[in-house]
């Protein structure tokens, strides 16, 4: 197995995660023999520092040519006042364009050993286990016309929420197909009481469903959908939404989980996959060792899956984080007032965990 990947470690706690990701990626290689070649390269508030562009060529060249991507975060309240064209968040939305990835999974999953951080009563996340199957290219993130405007002193902004019925049935297929392989179930998002847009998402889903005769399909509204998540989030098995919406309520959905720093992601239907953890650079941390690795370890798990088909070392790794927040293993985000482990350390953790997986697994065969 050959696996050429690009990290993109980019700003704030970006590196510090990324270099976590990596090396449990490398233990995996050692443990199997794989041969998986690390380029990295700029993006973000560094790449505009260091190249006067939040997504240099060079980085989009290597990016194009590799099997997949790794991505830690970007954004940099220095660049808080520039135009979004021209901000770190610019280089992350022409990439994952340029990639061509439209289907972003999001898995949302309480673990019992952290479920006590998560401000919602215990016995409403206790089991939850939900996918997030954003759509990632299309909608008010990318619709044109867009921009300001100024007439007779006025300044008027505006974005354009646009979908095509392609659009539509390309995503709707990766959540019904992910689906097939979970609990069955499929709650589409949208706003159709109101937008033009939800009502074609809607009339698209339920024709993509007649694919599908195992899987069943229900329908809410985006804002009913904001409040069940929170009340009831064993509701859920796969929820598939348009742009903005699966922005929002990932990062609300992360509550379920107890912290933004456990939840990992992955971006496919495109040439090269995009794997990069929810949360953000987090500025106000970064450069102090106490990030929690473990969103940006269960990308590199999801890379794996998507693009090498790895799944039992993916499983392996997502396993090793289970190991060893059970072991009581916690950072700074999920420590609710017990001993904290640094980044590098939670890293450290984790690839003993998976070199134990491995290791048993062998013995067990071996006799
Ligand atoms: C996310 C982030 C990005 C998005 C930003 C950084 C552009 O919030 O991946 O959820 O809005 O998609
Ligand atoms: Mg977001």
């Amino acid at each position: 197995m050959r696996l050429k990947i690009t990290i993109l470690p980019g700003d704030g706690i970006g590196p510090e995660v990324t270099a976590e990701a990596v090396g449990v990626l490398q233990t995996v290689a050692g443990i199997h023999g794989y041969k998986f070649e690390f380029q990295e390269h700029a993006i973000g508030g560094v790449a505009i520092r260091e190249f006067g562009s939040p997504l240099p060529r060079t980085t989009l060249d290597a990016c194009l040519a590799s099997d997949a991507v790794l991505l830690g975060a970007v954004g940099a309240p220095e660049y808080d006042r520039l135009p979004a064209n021209q901000r770190p968040e610019a280089g992350l939305l022409l990439m994952r364009r340029a990639l061509g990835g439209y289907a972003n999974l999001r898995p949302a999953i309480s673990y019992a050993a952290i479920e006590d951080c998560s401000p919602l009563r215990s016995e409403v996340v206790r089991g939850a286990d939900i996918l997030f199957v954003r759509e990632l290219l299309g909608g008010l993130y990318f619709g044109e016309p867009r921009g300001f405007a100024t007439t007779n002193g006025t300044t008027v902004a505006s974005n354009t929420m646009v979908y095509s019925v392609e659009e539509i049935e390309r995503v709707a297929r990766v959540a019904f197909a992910a689906a097939q392989q979970r609990r069955g179930k499929v709650t589409s998002v949208d706003k159709a009481n109101v937008l033009e847009t939800s009502q074609l998402w809607r009339q698209t889903v339920t024709r993509v469903a007649e694919e599908f005769p195992e899987v069943t399909l229900n329908h809410l509204y985006v804002d009913a959908c904001a409040m069940h998540l929170i009340t009831n989030p064993r509701l859920f098995d796969v929820v598939l939404t348009e742009n903005l919406f699966g922005d929002i309520l990932t990062d609300e959905a992360a509550v379920i989980t107890g912290s933004l720093g456990m939840l990992a992601s992955a971006t496919v239907g495109g040439e090269v996959g995009l794997y990069e953890p929810v949360h953000g650079s987090a500025p106000d941390i970064a450069g102090r060792g106490i990030a929690n690795p473990c969103g940006a370890i269960a990308s590199a798990a999801m890379l794996l899956r998507h693009s090498a088909g790895l799944e039992r070392d993916a499983s392996d790794i997502e396993l090793a984080i289970e190991h060893v927040l059970d072991a009581g293993y916690r950072t700074a985000d999920i420590a609710a007032g017990g001993p904290v482990e640094s980044t590098a350390e939670m890293g450290r953790l984790i690839c003993e965990a998976v070199t134990e997986i491995a290791d048993m697994r062998y013995a067990y065969h071996a006799v």
